[in-house]
């Protein structure tokens, strides 16, 4: 409902909210908690009790994604709900739990210290480099764009030295999926990075059928659930999805955390001396600044929430950075503290969690836990390794983007 105080706020995708989302969404949990936009041509939903509700009630579906995702993913289980989503996210659960995902592990071990020794070869020129001491890097694109991708390249089973392809493949994907204003070109940049994709990965798929290895990409040909396999199409589209869902976000993650961290100096000295806190400043840094900054639902019947009657098959913007830093949920919310007493790290990681960072309910994010592995093993090895990091000089970190959001560099000397 746009009452008259609310009319005097900016469009969802004007300049002004590009410039400070945070201070947009905290006029509308004042002004408008539940907020059409005309702009995006949906309500905009920033209180964390309605973001909670609607990422756990069916009412709230992800038909949207036929739109926003379906296009660059193929349909993937984002998509799906009831017995449908049950069957194809157990299908990869096993390698993202329990001992499933401790075989990992090593892998993201091994993957951290050759990024930081840059002892792979590789035709990019900056991967040959070594980090040292008094290097000057910058932490987001030398380093935490790497990681996530050389792991899951690793899990599938697919080469490092295609890292470039992946970047730009997945950069691809993740501006159709931030293009609220459904810009065509940047819709048909995202096609054709899903096109090129699929004819890298489909040789690899069926080469695989007859190579079964114990990597994900042959975990997938294998797997059955009620005597159903999946088909080709359904495996390109998992692969796509597992490439991208966790790739931007934990580079984004990693490099806010040290951002919040080395602008107060002490911050990063006690993460540095007690190691107990790297896990508390990863998910303060998830609250305050989550990578992935709203999901998008769609209603399938007509539903009041917050004084607003949304009718069926209505667009709504799940803004969880909002959420995030609700007053009424957590005490200084623009405050970066990870001794907060209102925030439960042991459950950040978990759809029990007190944010929305990884999402709510049936979609709650399949990674989690693998992005806590990678965040917290980086951050030791980085604090270990590089016990002196500053903010390069002259340099002050700048958290830019909409529905992705993060520092747009982290300049670092080591
Ligand atoms: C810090 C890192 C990450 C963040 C912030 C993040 C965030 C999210 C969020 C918010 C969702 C929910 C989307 C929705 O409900 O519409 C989600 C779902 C998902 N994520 Fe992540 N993610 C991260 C890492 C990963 C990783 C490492 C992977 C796997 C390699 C992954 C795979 C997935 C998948 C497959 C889903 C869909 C689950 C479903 O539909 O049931 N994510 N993620």
């Amino acid at each position: 409902m746009t009452s008259t105080t609310a009319r005097a706020l900016p469009g969802f995708l004007s300049a002004e909210v590009a410039a400070d989302p945070d201070a947009f969404y905290r006029r509308l949990r004042a002004e408008d908690p539940v907020h059409w936009d005309d702009g995006y041509q949906g309500y905009l939903i920033s209180k964390h009790a309605d973001v909670g509700f609607a990422y756990r009630n069916p009412l709230f579906s992800t038909q949207n994604y036929e739109v926003s995702l379906q296009p660059v993913f193929g349909r993937s289980m984002l998509q799906m709900d009831g017995a449908e989503h049950s069957r194809k996210k157990a299908l990869v659960t096993p390698y993202f739990r329990g001992k499933g995902l401790e075989k990992w592990a090593p892998v993201i071990a091994r993957n951290v210290a050759t990024i930081l020794d840059r002892s792979v070869t590789s035709a990019s020129e900056h991967i040959v480099r070594g980090f040292r001491p008094g290097d000057t890097v910058d932490l987001l694109a030398d380093f935490g764009y790497y990681l996530p991708v050389y792991v899951i390249t690793d899990m599938l089973g697919l080469p490092h030295s295609d890292y470039d392809r992946f970047f730009d493949w997945y950069s691809r994907h993740v501006a159709f999926l931030g293009n609220l204003a459904r810009d065509p070109e940047i819709d048909e940049r995202g096609r054709r990075a899903t096109k090129e994709l699929w004819e890298y990965l489909a040789p690899v798929v069926e080469d695989r059928r007859s190579h079964l290895g114990e990597d994900l990409i042959s975990g997938l040909i294998t797997a059955e659930i009620d005597g159903e396999r999946l088909d080709d199409l359904e495996i390109l589209t998992h692969v796509t999805q597992l490439l991208n869902a966790g790739s931007e976000t934990t580079g984004k993650a990693l490099a806010s955390m040290f951002a919040y961290l080395l602008r107060e100096r002490e911050l990063f000295e006690e993460v540095r001396e007690d190691r107990a806190q790297v896990v508390p400043a990863i998910s303060e840094t998830l609250r305050i600044s989550p990578p992935s900054q709203m999901n998008g639902r769609k209603t399938t019947q007509d539903v009041d929430l917050h004084g607003a009657h949304l009718p069926a098959g209505t667009l709504v913007m799940l803004l969880m950075a909002s959420a995030n830093r609700d007053e009424d949920r957590f005490h200084d919310p623009d405050t970066f503290d990870f001794h907060r007493p209102d925030l439960d790290h042991t459950k950040t990681f978990s759809a029990a969690g007190d944010t929305f960072a990884f999402g709510s309910g049936r979609h709650f994010c399949l990674g989690a836990m693998l992005a806590k592995s990678e965040l917290e093993m980086a951050a030791n090895v980085l604090l270990d390794r590089f016990p002196d990091m500053r903010l390069a000089d002259g340099f002050t970190p700048r958290w830019a983007g909409l529905k992705m959001r993060s520092v747009d560099r982290l300049t670092v000397t080591l």
